[in-house]
């Protein structure tokens, strides 16, 4: 079990198919202390996470900023356990954004090492849990060796079939959107697409989340309210939540909190909130019927 009461992921399959049991019939902790023990708890499939407050956190213990990343470490860490257990399927963690080359150069510096050394060590115990692991961003602007890395870890982990972690390095949404759609004007030009047949599918599938669900839960730590050119087209219906809360002390419990007020939102996607609790209620009579 985990700190949740919940069964944690060795207890059960990784197969995806499973998955989907395990998500409709989960007992929530929200459900709990409501004392309505059958309150599912509602999880997202897809949480993204701006990691923030690594520098304000080493600052306050009166380090250097860099240690506040290397703390950091320890929060990916948990935050990966934390999604594996629940059965979530993809978390996408921004590490590194286009516009973090404008750091001090010792800051960049130790930040490619920390992603060297930490994808080093951590790709066995990754693989060891199933993840696959995924770089996204325009990687072409590291140093050979880390690209070479990168690689290993991706291909080491490419057949597994628990969670999806996805690390976005020198990522931004709109570098993202830029090379959809030069993707999309060249097949044009080529002849292989109709311009009729851009549509959003088609830029989603051009996309560098091709073919994964959108973030549910879009998380940024650190006090700040914006969304600094992260996931801009996939998290058009994400539910946001900020928390003061710094990166390093992001843990078990603050990731609960997060999910639990994502239970507690209503998504509409535009129709009525009395479309959606009928929806609702349809599907739990459907679902107690099988
Ligand atoms: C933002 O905090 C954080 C970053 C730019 C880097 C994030 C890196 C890690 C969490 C460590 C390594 C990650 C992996 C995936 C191995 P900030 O420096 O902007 O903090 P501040 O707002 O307090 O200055």
């Amino acid at each position: 079990m985990t700190q949740n009461g919940l069964p944690s992921l060795r207890c059960l399959s990784s197969d995806r198919l499973l998955v989907g049991l395990y998500r409709t019939f989960i007992v929530s902790k929200a459900g709990k202390e409501t004392g309505d023990a059958k309150a599912p708890l509602q999880l997202p499939r897809h949480i993204a996470i701006i990691m923030d407050g690594n520098g304000r956190w080493a600052q306050q213990q009166g380090l250097p900023r860099h240690a506040g990343h290397r703390a950091g470490v320890k929060s990916v860490r948990n935050a990966v356990e934390q999604s594996a257990s629940h059965h979530i399927e993809v978390l996408t963690l921004f590490a590194f954004s286009s516009e973090n080359w404008k750091r001090p150069k010792r800051e960049v510096g130790l930040l490619m090492e920390l992603f060297f050394t930490a994808l080093h060590r951590e790709v066995k115990r990754l693989d060891r849990n199933k993840v696959v692991l995924k770089v996204i961003g325009d990687r072409t602007a590291f140093s050979e060796k880390l690209q070479k890395r990168i690689l290993q870890a991706e291909e080491k982990t490419a057949g597994n079939s628990g969670l999806i972690l996805q690390i976005a390095a020198n990522y931004g949404g709109r570098w993202d959107i830029t090379e959809a759609a030069r993707a999309l004007a060249g097949r044009v030009a080529r002849g292989e697409l109709d311009l009729q047949q851009i549509d959003e599918e088609a830029i989603n599938g051009a996309l560098s989340f091709a073919g994964l669900p959108d973030p549910d839960l879009f998380i940024r730590t650190g006090g700040d309210q914006r969304l600094s050119n992260f996931m801009l087209w996939q998290s058009a219906y994400a539910e946001l939540y900020f928390t003061d809360t710094l990166w390093p002390d992001f843990d078990t419990e603050a990731f609960d909190q997060a999910l639990t007020a994502f239970s507690s939102r209503q998504r509409r996607y535009g129709k009525t909130g009395e479309q959606v609790t009928e929806a609702a209620n349809r599907s739990v009579i459907l679902e107690s019927e099988v």
